[in-house]
């Protein structure tokens, strides 16, 4: 499996949520803190594989290094984010505010991922290294899963 399709198919996953995301309210908050459950488990997961397996590989090529030193900086921000959403009630008025500074931070992170880290990873990884990096990350999602006890699609 190709690391590139892998993660833009988690990105494409996450959007997807994150937009059901928004149209949620105040008053409904068990579909609310359900959608943000699953969003929580998926980010997680998708930050361990990139983390342990597509940025450490990334990072060793120096033309790399600051976009993947970037991206740890951005998963730290969506991360205090959740953990602030997840300690707040989703009736708080401050709830959905905070989930659209979430939303708007994760999507342009997949946006950096996307353009400028996917292009610097095609020239520095050869196909096999893609496909071996996306097996190792296959098997990452599968196990993080287990551990976490979050379930894993695909
Ligand atoms: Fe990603
Ligand atoms: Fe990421």
């Amino acid at each position: 499996m190709d690391a590139i399709a892998l993660l833009k198919a988690d990105h494409d996953k996450v959007k997807r949520l994150l937009s059901d995301l928004e149209t949620t309210t105040e008053r409904g908050g068990k579909t609310r803190a359900e959608l943000f459950a699953t969003i929580k488990g998926e980010l997680t997961i998708h930050e361990i594989i990139e983390e342990e397996i597509f940025y450490p590989a990334l990072k060793s090529h120096p033309k790399a290094k600051d976009v993947v030193l970037e991206g740890y900086q951005e998963h730290h921000v969506v991360d205090l984010l959740m953990g602030e959403l997840e300690s707040m009630d989703v009736s708080d008025e401050r709830w959905g505010a905070k989930a659209t500074v979430m939303k708007e931070n994760i999507e342009h992170h997949i946006e950096e991922e996307e353009g400028d880290m996917f292009k610097k990873a095609r020239q520095v990884f050869d196909r096999g290294e893609l496909e071996d990096l996306g097996e190792r990350m296959a098997e990452r999602k599968m196990s993080a899963g287990r551990e976490l006890g979050v379930p894993v699609g695909r």
